[in-house]
């Protein structure tokens, strides 16, 4: 809205705001940290002004508009672009979610973006996952079966058994479950975490492995499982819609029936 400088005869009313039909940049202003470990110097944000009429609707668009039009130091993930890869979670004003499938206009005023939360980062908005990834692949995600799969055919499930799994596979790793819960930023070390929960979730509730036993001892502690406090923070963020939440009291329930069953 503009206020206008009217013309003596102008039927337009003085002082009221009218939309303005003048041409011009839609300019967007964004927040970006920044840190580079060679510099050794502290953190900080650097602010980039983009043209919105010259950029694509993604968060993910003008970020790689700002690395290939006004500096290419500007460092990120970033592989499939639509939200199947999981590589360019990130912090996007103020919460988890992926760069690719954000559309800059649910963004008010600067949009801040900043790495995924409560990681080391190695530069700009790339978090090392070193460690989350030793933890997913400390439950196992893979198929134990004490039987030999079938000579000439996959192994085969029922209809319903199969839908258990709906809710998991669709997982892409990405992470900004995991960073946006305050379990894991204070017991980070010791708590799985909801990403690797609903995987090893994943696996518990397939009718094809055999390990389900196993799986439920390994996470028979006071940490692993247990500091999952139904915060919810990992189901709000999931930008898949996924319900970690949820695959995290499912195991829980498992145990208490296992206990109940040996008594
Ligand atoms: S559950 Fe959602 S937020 Fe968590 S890792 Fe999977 S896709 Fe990402
Ligand atoms: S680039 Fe693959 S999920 Fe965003």
């Amino acid at each position: 809205m503009v206020q206008l400088r009217l013309p003596p005869n102008s039927r337009l009313q003085k002082g009221k705001a009218y939309p303005s039909s003048l041409p011009g940049p839609r300019l967007k202003t964004f927040q970006i940290y920044r840190y580079d470990p060679d510099t050794k110097e502290n953190p900080r944000f650097d602010e980039y002004e983009i043209n919105l009429d010259d950029c694509g609707p993604m968060v993910l668009d003008a970020l790689i508009k700002i690395k290939n039009e006004v500096d290419p130091t500007l460092t990120f993930r970033r592989s499939c672009r639509e939200g199947v890869c999981g590589s360019c979670a990130m912090n996007i004003a103020g919460t988890n979610t992926l760069a690719c499938t954000k559309s800059i206009s649910e963004c008010n005023g600067d949009v801040k973006v900043a790495p995924l939360p409560h990681l080391y980062v190695i530069k700009d908005l790339v978090p090392d996952l070193s460690f989350a990834y030793g933890q997913y692949a400390s439950v196992k995600p893979w198929l134990q079966s004490d039987s030999a799969p079938p000579p000439d055919k996959e192994r085969l499930q029922s209809k319903e058994d199969r839908e258990k799994l709906d809710g998991s596979w669709e997982c892409i790793l990405c992470f900004s479950c995991t960073t946006g819960c305050p379990s894991y930023w204070w017991n980070g070390d010791k708590y799985l975490g909801p990403a690797t929960l609903l995987q090893s979730h994943r696996w518990i509730v397939d009718s094809r492995d055999d390990a389900t036993s196993e799986r439920l001892d390994e996470l028979e502690d006071p940490f692993k499982l247990y500091r999952c406090h139904t915060i919810m923070n990992c189901t709000n963020t999931c930008p898949k819609g996924l319900n970690p939440a949820k695959a995290i009291g499912d195991i829980k329930k498992k145990m208490v029936e296992r206990l109940d069953s040996k008594e």
